[in-house]
C-alpha cells in the first residue's frame, strides 16, 4: 500500500506591512487593544496587481524546488482559498499550475476557509493512498485584503495576505507516512463568519448590492468560544485515537487566528512554549495560508528537521475544523 509523506514546504509573504499603528488611524482601535486581544502586531498586504495565484505560485515553486522533484513529476495541484483570483471560475489552482508550467494535470480549488490546508492535506493523502496520484502540490493562498472591510474594526485588524505550499508524495515507508487527519464541519454556525453577499444565496440584483456586503463579516466573540471548545476536543481526540502523547509532538502548528485561542488549546494539551509555533504576531490571520506559512517559518529558521512530528489544527468559516498528525519527511538525498 502507498502511504502519503509530507516532503517539502514553501511560502511567500508580500512585502508591504500594515501595522497596528496604521490601522488605528483607519478605525477606532489601538495597538494595545489588538495586541492584548489577538497577539497580532502587523500583517502583510499584497500589492494591487498581485493576485492570490501570484502568491500561491511563488510559494509552490519553492516547495517543488525543495522537494527535489521535477515539475513534470507533479501530477495534481489543489488550492485552498477563500479569496480566489476570480469568483467561481477559473479555479486559482489552474492559474497557478499554468504560471508554473505544470502541464495538463488535475487542478481544482476547495473552500474550507481557515481549515483549508488541513482539508487539502486530507485530499492529497486520500488520492495517494488510493494509488490515483503520486506527487501532489497543495497550496493555501489568500489575498484576504481583497475581501476585508477596512471600516469594520471587528475584522480588519485580524487578516493578512500570503501563501504557503507543500508537496505530498507516495512512499512505501510507513515511518514517513502522515499518521491521521481529522476534518469536520457544522453549517448550523454558518452565519458566525461569512461573506453574506455575492453568491447565489443572496443575489437578486448584483448591481444593487453594496460592494462592502461581499466582504467578510464575523461575530468574533461567539466564533472565539466555539473555536476553543471544538479545537480542544479535536486535538485531544486525534492524539488519543493514535496513542500519541502531547510530549511526543515536536511542533504544534495551529491556524494562526488569535494568540488566546492558540494558548487555550496548547494549555489543554499541556504543551511547553517551545512546542508551539507562533506567527500570528507578524502575519495575522491568513486563513488557508496560515499553517503552511507557519511550517515554512520553522523550516527556514532551521527548527524543522526530518522525522519530527507536527500536530496541525485549524478552525474557520463554515464552520469547519480539522487536525493532522504529520511527520516531516523530505526525500532522503
Ligand atoms: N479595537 C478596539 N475595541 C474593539 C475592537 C477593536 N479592533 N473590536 C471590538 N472592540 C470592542 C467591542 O466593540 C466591544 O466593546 P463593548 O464592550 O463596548 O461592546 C469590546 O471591544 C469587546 O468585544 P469582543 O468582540 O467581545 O472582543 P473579543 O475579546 O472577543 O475580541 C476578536 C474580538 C475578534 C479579536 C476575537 O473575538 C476573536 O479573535 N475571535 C475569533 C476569531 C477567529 O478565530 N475567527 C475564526 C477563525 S479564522
Amino acid at each position: 500500500m502507498a502511504y502519503a509523506a509530507f516532503r517539502s514546504i514553501g511560502a511567500y509573504v508580500p512585502s508591504k506591512i500594515l501595522s497596528n499603528e496604521e490601522l488605528s488611524k483607519m478605525v477606532d482601535t489601538s495597538d494595545e487593544w489588538i495586541t492584548k486581544r489577538t497577539g497580532i502586531k502587523e500583517r502583510h498586504i499584497a500589492a494591487a496587481d498581485e493576485f492570490t495565484s501570484d502568491m500561491g505560485a511563488k510559494a509552490a515553486k519553492l516547495a517543488i524546488e525543495r522537494s527535489g522533484l521535477k515539475k513534470s513529476e507533479i501530477d495534481m495541484i489543489v488550492c485552498a482559498t477563500i479569496s480566489p483570483d476570480y469568483f467561481c471560475m477559473p479555479s486559482t489552482a489552474t492559474i497557478i499550475s499554468t504560471k508554473l508550467g505544470l502541464g495538463n494535470i488535475t487542478a481544482f480549488d476547495i473552500s474550507a476557509a481557515c481549515t483549508g490546508f488541513v482539508y487539502i492535506l486530507s485530499i492529497a493523502k486520500a488520492f495517494i493512498e488510493s494509488g490515483m496520484k503520486k506527487n501532489i502540490l497543495i497550496v493555501g493562498a489568500e489575498k484576504l485584503s481583497a475581501i476585508t472591510d477596512y471600516s469594520d474594526r471587528g475584522t480588519c485588524i485580524l487578516f493578512g495576505d500570503g501563501a504557503g505550499a507543500a508537496v505530498i508524495s507516495a512512499t512505501e515507508n510507513k515511518e514517513e507516512a502522515i499518521i491521521d487527519i481529522h476534518t469536520g464541519s457544522d453549517g448550523e454556525f454558518a452565519d458566525l463568519l461569512m461573506t453574506p453577499n455575492g453568491g447565489s444565496g443572496s443575489a437578486h440584483d448584483a448591481l444593487e448590492q453594496e460592494a462592502t456586503s461581499c466582504f467578510m463579516q464575523m461575530r468574533g466573540n461567539e466564533t472565539f468560544k466555539v473555536a476553543v471548545k471544538t479545537l480542544t476536543k479535536d486535538v485531544i481526540d486525534i492524539l488519543r485515537e493514535n496513542s500519541i502523547q502531547s510530549s511526543d509532538i515536536k511542533h504544534f502548528v495551529p491556524h494562526q487566528a488569535n494568540y488566546r485561542i492558540i494558548k487555550a488549546v496548547g494549555d489543554a494539551l499541556k504543551l511547553k512554549d517551545e512546542q508551539v509555533v507562533l506567527t500570528v504576531e507578524k502575519y495575522g490571520n491568513t486563513s488557508g495560508a496560515s499553517i503552511p506559512m507557519a511550517i515554512n517559518d520553522i523550516y527556514e529558521s532551521g527548527r524543522l528537521q526530518a522525522g519530527e512530528l507536527m500536530l496541525l489544527d485549524a478552525f474557520g468559516g463554515g464552520l469547519t475544523w480539522g487536525s493532522a498528525l504529520v511527520p516531516f519527511a523530505p526525500f532522503k538525498k
